[in-house]
């Protein structure tokens, strides 16, 4: 079977990084078109930094890396440096990057893709603020049913806020460009924290990594000891969760997760909920199902997946 061609949109970020890094290891399943950066951990002169340090990292510097937004469709960026650090990619020693961004925009790049590639051939993989999805499907609304799927982390039901009460961070910063893509048509896997909670990178889980002693290894269990700190506080959890790299590990190893088709909208007018999920899971409304909401995974084979994917860079 060929590779899935793929389009990863998305905020290094640690996390970001590691499913940017799985998805290089995976050449047999993922066919990697092109790595589109938009500002939501950092500001986007710094993720579209971090997304190149990656691709180095994984001596992929021929990986084609464009900027996006700079900014949510209609309000203020809100970014997360308490969470990733003020370079977004805290914890090994980074190396300013020697390939060039590619010259044109990254939202152009989603469009004229989308309008290139056989139609339903092309997966997009958003790892944070949907704001160049968004952009794209409002500028060249016929890419909607040209898409093969939307799969992304964002979201949070069962399991509640991240950076407010009500919501998770991807869709609080930019809500009005979640709304857009839940409303699209398109086909969507969601992997909200519901899921990404329980893929906590332990201690044990690091070591693994740390233990592959390879550039790729060690650049990684730096990165995930810098990135369990916040969350190993704020939740007394047993480990940072890595929440992007289950959208990668989802499209080669789909087995690893469950979940439930159910109708989820975005709420984008009250300032206290502003950027929930609101996910129909019991069906208590006559909203037709419009995203498969993941809520479980096989934690152990995750991370066997990603050690062993890592293992190949
Ligand atoms: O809420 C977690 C999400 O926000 C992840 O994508 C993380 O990288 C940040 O972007
Ligand atoms: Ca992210």
């Amino acid at each position: 079977m060929s590779p899935r061609k793929i389009i990863i949109d998305t905020d290094p970020g640690q996390d970001d990084a590691v499913a940017i890094l799985l998805a290089l290891g995976s050449p047999e399943e993922l066919d990697l078109l092109g790595i589109t950066c938009v500002a939501g951990n950092v500001p986007l002169e710094r993720t579209s930094i971090n997304a190149r340090i990656t691709c180095e990292a994984a001596g992929r510097s021929d990986i084609p890396v464009f900027a996006g937004r700079s900014a949510p469709l209609a309000r203020a960026l809100v970014t997360a440096e308490h969470v990733h650090g003020k370079t977004g990619l805290d914890g090994p020693e980074l190396i300013p990057p020697q390939m060039p961004l590619q010259d044109q925009n990254g939202v152009d790049f989603i469009i004229n893709t989308l309008r290139r590639e056989a139609p339903g051939s092309v997966t997009l993989c958003p790892l944070g603020p949907l704001s160049n999805i968004a952009d794209a499907l409002q500028r060249a609304p016929d890419i909607a049913e040209r898409i093969q799927e939307i799969v992304l982390m964002g979201g949070a039901y069962f399991e509640v806020g991240n950076i407010t009460p009500a919501a998770e961070f991807n869709i609080y910063v930019d809500p009005e460009a979640a709304d857009i893509v839940l409303k699209s048509g398109v086909k969507i896997t969601m992997m909200p924290l519901d899921v990404t909670h329980k893929a906590l990178a332990t201690r044990p889980r690091i070591e693994a990594i740390r233990a592959l002693n390879s550039r790729v290894g060690t650049f990684t269990a730096e990165m995930l000891d810098f990135f369990e700190r916040f969350d190993v506080e704020k939740y007394g959890s047993e480990g940072g969760p890595l929440h992007d790299p289950c959208v990668i590990a989802y499209l080669i190893r789909p087995d690893l997760f469950s979940g439930r088709k159910v109708n989820v909208e975005i709420e984008t007018k009250s300032e206290l909920t502003l950027g929930m999920t609101v996910a129909d899971w019991w069906g208590v409304t006559d909203r037709s199902p419009n995203a498969m909401f993941m809520g479980d995974l096989d934690a152990d084979g995750f991370f066997a997946l990603i050690t062993e994917r890592l293992a190949r860079l």
